[in-house]
């Protein structure tokens, strides 16, 4: 089964994960200082364009980070710093020293699941729901749609042009799997290196997920259900669906995704049967 490269020596399955995925359209480069990732269609993507680096935060100072950062990357459109470190038990409070020279913490999970069957808590979602495959090479606005609603529910919404980025961005990672299957320019749905999958509720999609084949493994990406559609276990149904339908399909034992630490998603994640495979620490800054 094909599945996209993930870097030797990364200790962080979380790291190793995200490297594997972000340089699949872009490069990856072992550097003696650790890892080297650049997206350039997306300069504006931080885990697309980064350094994950070997050790502990507190090996270099802010200054050296920002410096080493420039070295590798003053050549190279970006908007953003981006820098993790391979550091799996390492906690946030050793990024102190960067939180006061005015970067942004990274501290996020890698959550696992191993097993064929997610606990979903119930059996109906009530109304009706239609669980499936979506092709997203056909059906792109109608997964932008959900995602443009899902977006802007947040916090601090990443915006219009960013997920349509991000939506394209999937789209051109599922080809990578067909062109790896001799199949470049056919849809999308048969891409043995992923899946689309949604949730419609009276023909309109309300939930959508991906999941990609990265080193052998399931990575789950762009969970979302539509703001008026929440907290009728339409999220939980569609993701035990497409991971019976991923897993038997590209052959899958073990589905991880990153998510924040301790937020209301690892919450739902771990609800389901998902546990802590170590964390994804890091920092960002404008450039
Ligand atoms: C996380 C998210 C996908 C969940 O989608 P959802 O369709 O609301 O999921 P469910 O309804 O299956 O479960 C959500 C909650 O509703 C509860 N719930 C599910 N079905 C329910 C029902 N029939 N009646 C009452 N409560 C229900 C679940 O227990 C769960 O509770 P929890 O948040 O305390 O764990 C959704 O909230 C979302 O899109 N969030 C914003 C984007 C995001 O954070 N994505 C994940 C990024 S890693």
């Amino acid at each position: 089964m094909p599945t996209l490269v993930v870097p030797t020596g990364v200790r962080s399955p979380g790291w190793r994960s995200d490297l594997g995925l972000h340089s699949a359209l872009g490069s990856l480069e072992e550097l003696p200082e650790g890892w080297r990732c650049e997206l350039p269609s997306i300069p504006d993507n931080p885990f697309g364009n980064m350094l994950v680096l070997r050790g502990a935060p507190g090996a270099r100072t802010p200054q050296a980070v920002a410096a080493l950062f420039d070295d590798h990357f003053g050549a190279t459109e970006v908007t953003q710093l981006c820098v993790g470190w391979d550091d799996p038990g390492a906690d946030a409070s050793t990024l102190a020293p960067f939180i006061a020279q005015g970067f942004q913490a990274i501290d996020d999970v890698a959550l696992a699941f191993e097993g064929a069957e997610l606990d979903t808590g119930r059996t109906a979602t009530g109304g009706d729901v239609r669980l499936r495959r979506l092709d997203l090479g056909i059906e792109t606005a109608r997964v932008l749609a959900c995602e443009l609603a899902v977006d802007a529910r947040r916090a601090t919404p990443y915006g219009p042009v960013a997920v349509r980025r991000s939506v394209a961005w999937s789209r051109a990672v599922l080809a990578v799997g067909d062109t790896a299957d001799g199949k470049e320019g056919e849809p999308t749905a048969g891409s043995e290196i992923g899946g689309w999958y949604g949730a419609e509720v009276d023909g309109q999609v309300v939930a959508t997920l991906g999941i990609v084949s990265v080193g052998g493994h399931g990575r789950l990406q762009s969970v979302g259900t539509h703001p008026s559609h929440r907290n009728r276990g339409i999220g939980s149904a569609l993701l035990a669906w497409a991971w019976r339908d991923a897993a038997a399909r590209l052959d899958l034992d073990r589905l991880l995704l990153i998510t924040s630490r301790d937020g209301d998603a690892e919450r739902f994640y771990r609800r389901m049967g998902f546990r802590r495979t170590g964390g994804n620490l890091g920092v960002l800054r404008a450039v």
